[in-house]
Formats: structure tokens, sequence, C-alpha cells
């Protein structure tokens, strides 16, 4: 997510950024629908109770994010009369997306009890 946000900050002058961005901001989307998928697997192997934690909702609402960021990213390209407000739209998005994974990243770590 890092590089494909960085890339479209950072690297729009060069004439690949949009394929580099496109296939990162995919990538991501299916990486956090796996985390996720993944994280319900581990609670339910340990057979603890689903969603009992605040870090679980974090994860659910970025993974619901991410996914509606890389939806938005692609149907810019195909409702063309609506482009410009989903680009808008699809650029905020992508921001508080970053916002909560790096909260839930933190938040992952603390109910871990690693900080
Ligand atoms: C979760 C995945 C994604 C994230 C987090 C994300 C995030 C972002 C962000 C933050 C920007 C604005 C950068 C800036 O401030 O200059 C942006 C721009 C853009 N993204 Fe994504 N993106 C994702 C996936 C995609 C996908 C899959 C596509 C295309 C298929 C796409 C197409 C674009 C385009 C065309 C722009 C330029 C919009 C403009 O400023 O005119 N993005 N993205
Ligand atoms: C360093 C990063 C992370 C660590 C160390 C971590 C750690 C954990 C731990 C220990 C649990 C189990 C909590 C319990 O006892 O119920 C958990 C659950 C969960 N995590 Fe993470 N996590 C991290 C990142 C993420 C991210 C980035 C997401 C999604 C965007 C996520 C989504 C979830 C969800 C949805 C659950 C709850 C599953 C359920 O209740 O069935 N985690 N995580």
């Amino acid at each position: 997510m890092l590089a494909g946000i960085a890339t479209a900050m950072f690297m729009r002058q060069r004439r690949w950024w949009l394929s580099i961005h496109k296939a990162a901001g995919t990538l991501t989307a299916v990486c956090f629908l796996c985390g996720f998928t993944f994280a319900i697997l581990m609670v339910g192997v340990s057979e603890e109770e689903h969603f009992r934690v605040t870090h679980a909702y974090l994860g659910l609402v970025t993974t619901t994010l991410a996914i509606l960021t890389a939806f938005l990213g692609h149907i810019q390209f195909r409702i063309k009369n609506a482009s410009g407000k989903i680009r808008a739209l699809h650029r905020w998005s992508g921001r508080i997306t970053l916002v909560f994974a790096c909260t839930a990243v933190a938040s992952g770590l603390q109910t871990a009890g690693i900080f």
C-alpha cells in the first residue's frame, strides 16, 4: 500500500506510475482480504469469541476501506461521466485507508502484547 501511494504521490511524472499504482493497489486489497481471513481463522482455531477486541473492528473497517478504495480506483476508468468525482473520492478514501491501516497495525501489536 505504501509503495502504491508513494508512486501516486511522487512518481507521477514517470510514464509507468499508473501501472505500478494499479498493480500495487489491487494487490493491497487482496493482501488485506487474505490477512483478514487469516485473522478470523486464527481466532477461530483458538476457540475464542470473534470480534471481542477493538482491534478486530479496526481490522474490519480497514479491510473494507482498502477494498472500496481499490474498487473506486478501477471504476473511475469505467464510469466516464462521473470519473472526476470518483477520482476525488478515491484519493480521499486512499488517504483514510492509510491512516486506518497504521492504526490497525499499532493496535494489533498492542493486542498481541508486543507494545
Ligand atoms: C487500496 C488500494 C489503493 C490505495 C490505498 C490508493 C491510494 C491512492 C491515493 C492516496 C492517491 C492520491 C495520491 C496523491 O495524493 O497525489 C491515488 C491516486 C490515484 N489512484 Fe489509487 N489507490 C489504490 C488503488 C488504485 C487502483 C486499483 C487504481 C486503478 C485501477 C488506482 C488509480 C488511481 C489514479 C488514476 C489516481 C490519480 C487520481 C488523480 O489524482 O487524478 N488506485 N490513489
Ligand atoms: C502487526 C500487525 C498485527 C498484529 C500483531 C495483530 C494481532 C492480532 C491478534 C493477537 C489478534 C487476536 C485477538 C484476539 O485475541 O481475539 C488479532 C485479531 C484480528 N486482527 Fe490483527 N494484528 C495485526 C494487524 C492486523 C491488520 C492490519 C488487520 C486488518 C486490516 C487485522 C485484522 C484483525 C481482525 C479482523 C481480527 C479479529 C478476528 C476475529 O475476531 O475473529 N489485524 N490480530
